[in-house]
């Protein structure tokens, strides 16, 4: 089935500012077949979409998001993130059955795709249900358990978010065509013990797969690690051997200098979410820093309830926007810089976009297992 948009605007996003003007877009069976200004041959079309007056450009990628959260959309407001997540949000996900995931995952994949998102990465629980919604749904999806400590905390084989996790990929990596990969969900430095973080880190490295985790949201979050382990979430999770160019470090917002470098060394990806950090209060991310660092920054709406939607194009406009008030400078994420950190550089995230001209660095595992005895040795364990 091949569907032809002509008389289009086409931001292709492959050569900076190239826009190609009345251009022509093939699309055949589920592959982009022709982009150009001349109109193809050799197609025979069981639709035409007549592009005028719009603008065709590369799906737009929330990379990160915990999709079934539209059920609580509008639950708490008004709140920071430590009282609304562990005073309103916890318990009352606690509530959910497995069945209110799948129908919280499928209107989520409904509300981002009209507004034009085509792959997110996802971070709840019982995700064999948003796994399920995805692959209905004809979406790209990478996806992860939120492993937290549980109630074995210090034995990690026995934690069930964990095995949860191990689980999912071993029934859904690779699977849906390909459009669905799974990634290990360690929550944070807050909710994971450092004995469960490197035994996460080890089993990414075995399968191969990346990490997806909030990084440094808000002060509290530093200053209590810094207060536990002497150093930020950045210096622990990177000691631990979890900083590579799979992970994905949500948020960001309280980066040192030094953070940042270790980011950039790591190779690890950024995933911005100017709504959430602003509607709990958590702060204003070094947007200009982690730019001129060379990390890579890609666009997230967080879950729904701190958001209160699943809108990529309201992030994009948040993002260019702050960092522009913030640094008291104009030209700080201009227009190329926002659309990329909505496409191609979430792309570059999640490894679709090969990164060219990186070194990338990362711990080796007898140096994390080396620095995880040390910790546990300063915990007393
Ligand atoms: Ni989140």
């Amino acid at each position: 089935m091949d569907i032809l948009i002509k008389n289009t605007t086409i931001v292709t996003m492959s050569n900076e500012n190239e826009i190609i003007q009345d251009g022509f877009v093939v699309i055949s069976g589920d592959r982009i077949a022709y982009v150009g200004e001349a109109e193809p041959e050799g197609f025979s079309y069981d639709r035409i979409i007549d592009g005028r007056n719009k603008a065709v450009l590369p799906g737009l990628m929330n990379m990160h998001t915990h999709s079934p959260m539209v059920l609580v959309r509008g639950y708490a407001d008004d709140m920071c993130l430590q009282d609304w997540l562990f005073n309103k949000i916890f318990p009352v996900e606690a509530q959910l059955a497995p069945e209110d995931v799948y129908w919280g995952s499928t209107y989520a994949i409904m509300e981002m795709l009209r507004s034009g998102i085509t792959s997110f990465a996802d971070m709840y629980f019982y995700v064999n249900e948003v796994a399920r919604a995805v692959n209905l749904s004809g979406m790209r999806a990478c996806l992860c358990t939120g492993i937290q400590n549980g109630d074995k905390i210090g034995r990690p084989e026995k934690n069930s978010y964990l095995a949860e996790n191990r689980r999912l990929y071993d029934e859904w990596n690779g699977r849906a065509d390909g459009r669905i990969s799974v990634y290990m969900g360690p929550h944070s430095v807050y909710m994971c013990e450092p004995e469960l973080l490197y035994y996460i880190s080890d089993l990414a490295h075995q399968l191969g797969t990346g990490i997806h985790i909030h990084v440094s949201e808000t002060i509290k979050e530093n200053l209590d690690c810094i207060k536990r382990y002497g150093k930020s979430p950045v210096a622990l999770l990177d000691e631990i051997g979890l900083l590579g160019p799979k992970t994905i470090a949500a948020h960001c917002v309280h980066v040192s200098e030094e953070d940042m470098n270790i980011l950039k060394d790591r190779g690890v990806s950024v995933a911005y979410n100017p709504t959430s950090n602003l509607k709990l209060g958590s702060g204003l991310a070094p947007i200009k820093r982690l730019l001129q660092k060379g990390i890579n920054l890609a666009l997230g709406t967080d879950g729904a309830s701190s958001n209160n939607n699943l809108n990529i194009f309201e992030e994009m406009h948040l993002a260019a926007l702050i960092s522009k008030g913030a640094e008291l400078d104009s030209t700080c994420v201009d227009a190329f810089e926002a659309v990329s950190m909505a496409t191609t550089n979430g792309a570059k995230a999640l490894g679709k976009i090969i990164m060219e001209n990186r070194e990338f660095n990362t711990i080796d595992s007898e140096q994390a297992i080396y620095n995880i005895k040390r910790i546990a040795a300063r915990l007393g364990r």
